[in-house]
């Protein structure tokens, strides 16, 4: 596996990989790889001669008072597990490249970018749509891999590239869980032994939501009643919000039908974590 910094780099490289034939498959992180990343890479390596993974942890989609500076990173163990699951070119990109100090131009994938995750972090799916803009006119990927875990980014980066007439395909791939059900994030790093055991409260509060639509409950304010109850019962949990939303639009249901997003955010000591589950109904 290949390590490049250089932006100039690894557009040439992508230039002449795609010249010889070969598809590149890009997977975006921020490094502090964890099993659902190397997941995202594995599927890119079963899809494509050439997979790219990069890390950049984003300074753009950090709110001020936000943990950017404590974001946990490691790119020595990266390296290897990038390598592991079947990266060939790892892409570090320095944030004084991305960012000179005129820069200027952003992306903005509009309403979609303003709810759930969006309503408390304000300028966060700005700083994403736009890095994920730039690094996919740096990579020039055929394919790129995101996860559904975070679903909001998923539907807005997938709405960027059809309002901007892009020709990458997304493909999605599903959110990889510890044994207790916890979705594996880098920030769980942040959970002591105590709160990691209560983290399992957002799983838990999703499968109530399931068991409740599976046996017919439709209301919405019922489905967020029972999965308030669930992460109440946990006292190192204060939610963020609970949120049941139509999966294109993002817009709230009081009646669920058709394609569903059951989506939560909820802070355990240090750590804002999140989860989702998508269900047509
Ligand atoms: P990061 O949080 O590092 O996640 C990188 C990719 O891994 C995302 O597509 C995310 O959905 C996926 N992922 C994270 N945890 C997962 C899990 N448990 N199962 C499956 N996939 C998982 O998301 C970002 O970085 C950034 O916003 C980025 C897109 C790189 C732009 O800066």
């Amino acid at each position: 596996m290949e390590t490049i910094e250089s932006i100039l780099e690894m557009k040439a490289w992508s230039s002449t990989t795609k010249a010889q034939g070969k598809k590149i498959a890009f997977v975006p992180t921020m490094g502090y790889l964890h099993k659902g990343h190397l997941e995202l890479i594995k599927k890119a390596k079963e899809r494509c001669p050439r997979v790219v993974s990069s890390i950049f942890v984003n300074p753009k989609q950090f709110g001020p008072s936000e943990d950017y500076a404590n974001y946990p990173r490691n790119l020595e163990r990266d390296r290897e597990l990038a390598e592991w699951a079947g990266t060939d070119v790892l892409f570090v990109p320095k944030a004084e490249e991305m960012y000179p100090e005129d820069y200027s131009t952003y992306v903005e994938v509009e309403e979609l970018s303003d709810v759930l995750c969006g309503a408390s972090r304000e300028g966060h799916f700005k700083g994403v749509a736009t890095v994920v803009m730039k690094l996919f006119n740096i990579v020039q990927p055929y394919e790129a891999f995101f996860g559904e875990k975070d679903a909001q980014q998923l539907i807005i980066i997938r709405k960027m590239i059809k309002d901007l007439n892009m020709d990458i395909k997304i493909i999605s791939v599903p959110t990889i869980r510890e044994t207790d059900g916890v979705a594996l994030s880098s920030r769980n790093k942040y959970l002591n032994e105590e709160e990691r055991k209560q983290a399992v409260c957002l799983y838990q509060s999703i499968l109530r939501a399931k068991e409740m639509i599976d046996s017919g409950e439709r209301s919405a304010e019922k489905i967020k009643a029972g999965m308030e109850k669930v992460i109440k019962e946990k006292p190192l949990a204060g939610i963020d919000y609970i949120e049941i939303v139509d999966a294109s639009k993002l817009k709230k249901l009081d009646s669920i039908s058709g394609r569903v997003l059951v989506a939560l955010s909820v802070k355990i000591g240090k750590a804002r974590l999140i989860d989702n589950i998508m269900v047509e109904v």
